[in-house]
């Protein structure tokens, strides 16, 4: 998109963390937001913020599970606020960790319902009123670097997020040729309270009847060395980091967001320190096709006719973002 001034911009998940520092970037940006959230006290609190700011803001109390809600919210943004323009599907639980056959079934209902048909739903609800107009529009869908390369203990975490991305890429190509664009966003990790917060928005007819998942492993203990070698005589263990510093905030995950909007970012990324686990993937993926030559045939046929199948300008369009300005 050209530039957010003016623009609704529609946001889930919107009234804390990740979803509040996107609203916000977006206000900062000259949108008109819209806070949907499934906590109410929160969308207030959030609402009370932006008209602090003098931002424009509606407030809208939504689970992003229900459908008849989310298109009586949709009805509601344009009787206030005209056209639709951003869409962001932030809203997203997760479960703890256990393995995947170990989950239950009430854990898999509730984390899909949410992370994966929760963005279906805003799809099919917002993108044909964004189309309709025929002006600028972008949708964004809050995945996950766990998305890309997965972490043990959280697959069905994963799995959802693993989804949201390839859901986003499809997005894209089908949106070829309009002026709306897609992007997957998949952060790393944020400072937000978001085990917290899963455990609180799950409906009662969803918790566990027994033990929940554990939640995710502590950080590892630092490295000792052997005892009785002498080649370690004198080791001196490295001092414990501050993992905090892992962390990014969720402004600068909402600036980042914001950013890749205007870019017409297919990817938005935080950590470039995660570059390592996509090649370690990527390469692997390269490594495990069969080592046979190439049938000239086939090939023509995936070059010339069945382009589709090899061929995806979305990849292609990707750039390379510089550093994020923070002043
Ligand atoms: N925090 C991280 O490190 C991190 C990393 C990668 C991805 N994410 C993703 O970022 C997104 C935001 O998470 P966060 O870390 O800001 O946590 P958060 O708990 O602060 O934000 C999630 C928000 O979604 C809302 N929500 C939950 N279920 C909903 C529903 N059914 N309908 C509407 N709203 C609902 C919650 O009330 C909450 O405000 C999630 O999709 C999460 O998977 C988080």
């Amino acid at each position: 998109m050209q530039n957010l001034q003016g623009k609704t911009a529609f946001v889930t998940g919107g009234a804390s963390g990740i979803g509040l520092g996107i609203a916000k970037a977006l206000g900062r940006a000259g949108a008109k937001v819209v806070v949907a959230d499934v906590r109410r006290n929160l969308v207030d609190e959030t609402v009370k913020w932006f008209e602090g700011e003098g931002y424009p803001v509606l407030g809208i109390c939504l689970d992003v599970t229900d459908r008849e809600a989310y298109a009586a919210a949709a009805d509601e943004v344009e009787r206030v606020f005209g056209k639709l323009h951003v869409l962001v599907n932030n809203a997203g639980v997760e479960v703890g960790s256990a393995k995947l056959w170990d989950f239950t079934y009430r854990d898999i209902d509730f984390i899909t319902g949410v992370n994966f048909l929760g963005i279906l739903n805003g799809i099919k609800t917002i993108v044909p009123r964004i189309l309709a107009h025929g002006e600028e529009g972008h949708v964004v869908s809050t995945a996950s670097m766990s998305g890309v390369s997965v972490v043990p203990g959280a697959g069905l975490y994963c799995a959802t997020k693993g989804g949201v991305i390839s859901m986003m890429e499809t997005l894209a190509s089908d949106l070829q040729g309009t002026k709306v664009g897609a992007s997957a966003f998949c952060p790393g990790p944020v400072q937000t309270n978001f085990a917290a917060n899963s455990t609180q928005v799950r409906p009662e007819g969803m918790k566990n009847d027994g033990a929940p998942a554990s939640p995710p492993p502590p950080p590892p203990p630092p490295p000792e060395p052997p005892t009785g070698d002498p080649r370690t005589a004198g080791f001196v263990a490295p001092p414990m980091p501050d993992f905090s510093k892992a962390l990014i905030s969720p402004e600068e995950a909402g600036e980042r967001v914001a950013r890749g909007i205007l870019r017409g970012d297919l990817y938005i990324m935080t950590h470039p320190e995660f570059k390592g686990s996509v090649k370690t993937k990527s390469e692997a993926m390269l490594r495990s096709f069969p080592d046979e030559p190439l049938d000239p045939e086939r090939v023509n046929i995936f070059e010339n006719f069945f382009t589709f199948l090899t061929k995806n300008p979305i990849y292609d369009a990707q750039t390379t973002p510089g550093a994020l300005d923070r002043s």
